[in-house]
C-alpha cells in the first residue's frame, strides 16, 4: 500500500496564511528555526511565541508553526536575533540506563537530560536531535545535531552509513554463525544486509551494520543462538567514540562531511 505523505505543520500554517509555497523555498516554522539557530530550545520557543515575546518582520507572532522565511527580521523581547544556524554535530558517550526518547514514563532519565547537564551555556539554547537510537541498556556513541537534515541523512535506510558495535554474548559463536551474520539472515521484518562480523574474544563479537532496524544487533545475534548480554557502539561512519562515558565533544567539519558523509549543500 502506498504511504501517504504527511504535510509538515509549518507548510500547513504557511498555506493558511499565504497560499501556495514554492517547493524549493527555504522556509521553516518559527519555533523550530529558533531552536536550530540556538536562540532557545523548541519547547521554550513555543512558549515564548504564545506569550507574545517574538516578532517576525515587525509583527508579534503567536503561532509556533508560523512560516519564517530566510532573511526576515526576528526579535525576541525586542532584541534582534540572528536566525543563521551553524551546522553542529556532537558526539556523546551514552551511559547505560538512560532512554533515547523525549519523554521518560519510567523515570529512568533521558539522554537529552544527560546531555544538557554537561553542555556549556552557549550550547544549551539549541534544540538537540539524536541521530538514531540506542536501547536503554546500550552504551557508546550517540550523535546529536541541531539540524534535522543530518538526522535524516544518518537514519535514512538509503544512506548505508556503517555502525560498529561490540557485543558480549552468551556462548562462543562458531565460524558458521559469523558467516550467517556476514551474509545476511532473515529476521521477522525481512532479510538483513550483508554485515561485518568477527570474533574479538571467546564471547565477544564485533558487528558492523549498514542499516539501523529496531533492536537489530540483538535480534541478529539471538537468531544465530548467541543472545546479547551487553552492547556498546564504537563508531558511526568513520567517527570513532573517543570521550569518556557521560561526556561529549563537537565533531569537526571534516568529521561531518567525510566521517558521516553529510554534505549540507546537496540536501
Ligand atoms: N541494535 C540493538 O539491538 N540495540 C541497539 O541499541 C542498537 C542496535
Amino acid at each position: 500500500m502506498a504511504r501517504k505523505t504527511k504535510t509538515p505543520r509549518w507548510l500547513e500554517a504557511a498555506r493558511r496564511r499565504t497560499g501556495p509555497v514554492s517547493p524549493g523555498a527555504r522556509t521553516d516554522w518559527l519555533a523550530r528555526a529558533l531552536g536550530r539557530a540556538g536562540v532557545m530550545p523548541r519547547a521554550e520557543a513555543e512558549k515564548a511565541i504564545r506569550d507574545g515575546r517574538v516578532e517576525v518582520g515587525g509583527r508579534v507572532e503567536r503561532e509556533p508553526f508560523a512560516p519564517v522565511h530566510s532573511g526576515v527580521e526576528v526579535r525576541v523581547d525586542g532584541q534582534v536575533r540572528s536566525m543563521e544556524a551553524p551546522l553542529l554535530v556532537l558526539m556523546f558517550h551514552k551511559p547505560a540506563g538512560v532512554v533515547v526518547a523525549g519523554t521518560d514514563p519510567e523515570s529512568v532519565g533521558t539522554v537529552f537530560e544527560r546531555l544538557r547537564e554537561v553542555l556549556p551555556a552557549e550550547l544549551q539554547c539549541f534544540e538537540w536531535y539524536a541521530i538514531g537510537r540506542l536501547d536503554r541498556d546500550t552504551t557508546g556513541l550517540l550523535l546529536f545535531t541541531n539540524d534535522e537534515r543530518v538526522v535524516q541523512h544518518g537514519t535514512s535506510p538509503d544512506t548505508h552509513l556503517p555502525k560498529r558495535y561490540v557485543a558480549d554474548v552468551a556462548g562462543r559463536p562458531s565460524e558458521e554463525a559469523l558467516a550467517r551474520l556476514r551474509e545476511g539472515l532473515v529476521l521477522d521484518d525481512g532479510p538483513t544486509r550483508p554485515a561485518g562480523a568477527r570474533l574479538l574474544g571467546p564471547e565477544r563479537v564485533e558487528l558492523v551494520l549498514t542499516e539501523g532496524r529496531h533492536h537489530q544487533v540483538k535480534r541478529m545475534l539471538a537468531a544465530v543462538g548467541h543472545p546479547v548480554r551487553t552492547l556498546h557502539r564504537e563508531a558511526v561512519g568513520t567517527v570513532v567514540l573517543d570521550v569518556p562515558v557521560g561526556t561529549w565533544r563537537k565533531l569537526s567539519e571534516s568529521e561531518v562531511s567525510e566521517g558521516l558523509g553529510f554534505n549540507s549543500t546537496s540536501t
